[in-house]
Order: C-alpha cells, then sequence, then structure tokens
C-alpha cells in the first residue's frame, strides 16, 4: 500500500496553506548560491501544485513573497522576481491542463511591472478554471492585511454607511484579500522552522499546523502525502469536547 492509498479522500484538507521554506539553507549546504536554492524551490512548487490539483485539494495557497522580504539583499530580490516572470510564463500550459485557477494576495501594486502584468495575464487567462485555486501569497503579510481592512472599514463608519454594531467577523472576511477562499484546514512549514512570519493570522484561527525539517527545494508529494496523513490523525475540535463530536 503506498502512502497515497492511505490517505483517506473524503477528508482531505479544502484549504492547504505552505510556508516554502529553506531555500538558502539548501544552496548553502551544496556550496552554491541562494539563487540556485529558489530556482530548485520552483521545481517542487510545480510538483506540490499537481499533486493538490490530483488528489484534489480545491484551494492552496503558497507564501512566495512576504512584505518582510523586501528588505533581503537587491539581488536576491531582484532574481526572486525574475523567477516568479519565467516561472508565470512558463507554468501556463500547466495551470490550464490541470483546469487550475491562478489568483495572487497580498499589495500587490507594490510589486515590479513586470510581475504585476505577468500576474494579471495569467489570471485572466486561468480565470474560468475550476478544478484548483493557486493562490500566491506575494508582498504579503497578514498585519498589513489586517490594518487595510480596519482603514477601510472605519472609512464606511466614518460615512454612515455603517455602524460600528454592523461589524462582524463575517464583514471582516470580506475585506481581506482571500475574501474568496474558505479558511485555512492545514498548514504546513518547511524546514524545522516553527513560526507563522506573518502568514494569513486570521485565517488559521482554526488550522492544524505541521512542521517538517525538510528543507522546500526537497519536498516531494511523499512529503506532502505524510503531512495529510498527519492530519487526517488528528480530532479537529473547533472548541468542542471530544464527547461532543463523537457522541
Ligand atoms: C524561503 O526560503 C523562500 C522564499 C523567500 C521564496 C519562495 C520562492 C520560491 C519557492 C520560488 C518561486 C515561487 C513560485 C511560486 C514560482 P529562504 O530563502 O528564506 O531560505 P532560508 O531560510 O534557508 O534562507
Amino acid at each position: 500500500m503506498t502512502l497515497e492509498d492511505k490517505i483517506d479522500k473524503s477528508r482531505l484538507p479544502q484549504h492547504l496553506a505552505v510556508i516554502m521554506d529553506g531555500n538558502g539553507r539548501w544552496a548553502k549546504k551544496k556550496g552554491l548560491f541562494r539563487s540556485m536554492g529558489h530556482e530548485k524551490g520552483t521545481k517542487a512548487v510545480r510538483e506540490i501544485v499537481e499533486t493538490c490539483a490530483e488528489l484534489p485539494i480545491p484551494y492552496l495557497t503558497l507564501y512566495a513573497f512576504s512584505t518582510e522580504n523586501w528588505n533581503r539583499p537587491k539581488l536576491e530580490v531582484d532574481t526572486l522576481m525574475k523567477l516568479l516572470v519565467s516561472s508565470l510564463k512558463k507554468e501556463i500550459s500547466t495551470l490550464m491542463d490541470n483546469n487550475i485557477r491562478l489568483n495572487a494576495i497580498g499589495s500587490l501594486d507594490s510589486l515590479p511591472k513586470k510581475v504585476h502584468n505577468e500576474l494579471i495575464d495569467v489570471m485572466e487567462l486561468t480565470k474560468s478554471n475550476t478544478r484548483m485555486t493557486l493562490t500566491l501569497a506575494l508582498s504579503y503579510g497578514s498585519r498589513e492585511e489586517i490594518t487595510k481592512t480596519i482603514k477601510e472599514i472605519s472609512l464606511k463608519v466614518k460615512n454612515n454607511l455603517i455602524s460600528p454594531s454592523d461589524i462582524d467577523e463575517s464583514m471582516i472576511n470580506n475585506h481581506l484579500y482571500t475574501h474568496d477562499l474558505p479558511d485555512v484546514d492545514l498548514l504546513i512549514r518547511t524546514s524545522g522552522e516553527q513560526r507563522i512570519s506573518n502568514f494569513l493570522l486570521w485565517q488559521i484561527a482554526y488550522a492544524e499546523l505541521y512542521f517538517t525539517e525538510t528543507l522546500w527545494p526537497d519536498f516531494r508529494k511523499e512529503h506532502l502525502f505524510d503531512a495529510i496523513l498527519n492530519y487526517q490523525n488528528r480530532e479537529r475540535r473547533f472548541g468542542k469536547t471530544s464527547e461532543q463530536l463523537n457522541p
């Protein structure tokens, strides 16, 4: 029996989010430039995207570039931006063949024009695809997203469009970049770090967290199956007791 056979396809996470960490350390271990780690990381992206589409996991969100990543050396930022453009161009057929819609979250206006334009083009091209929504978090930071949400809602209160008592969780949800995505069920972080790093803080309220030592460029579908099996062995109580869930 393969690892994949052990997965209960009726209880797959509906929304999987991944912090793809460890590209730099992968390269360093091999005596290569950090950019080689990112390049190898794109191969892992392709395998995981295809595997999620096949399972299927309807929503996959990848943390590709954080608001804090702008502080990296310019050369590395430029490399990552170039990789994004080339990957988007190269993977159009993968997205179309697998019926995947591309989506993006974050302050997209701060991306270089080339990346921004390519992103808009691929999102437009894939907008009618229905098997899976692949969301790239780009120039994304959860605190920025929540701050933006508070500003937008405050403005509505100020202009008497709503009153403070109208503000509820669903209104907040509707102002987040992720307004059209369900809550995250499973969050994976690779490379052994056990942090959230400003990723989807609101959306992971009840997510199961899975940390693995594997560096992102080495992450293969077997590692994903391990994470899903681990997820399926957990009891998600959402604040209730075990007895309430299993009367
Ligand atoms: C973290 O590793 C990874 C990133 C900051 C970028 C992730 C980008 C890719 C996998 C490639 C492009 C993505 C797409 C969607 C095509 P790190 O550099 O922080 O590694 P380290 O912690 O070992 O230094």
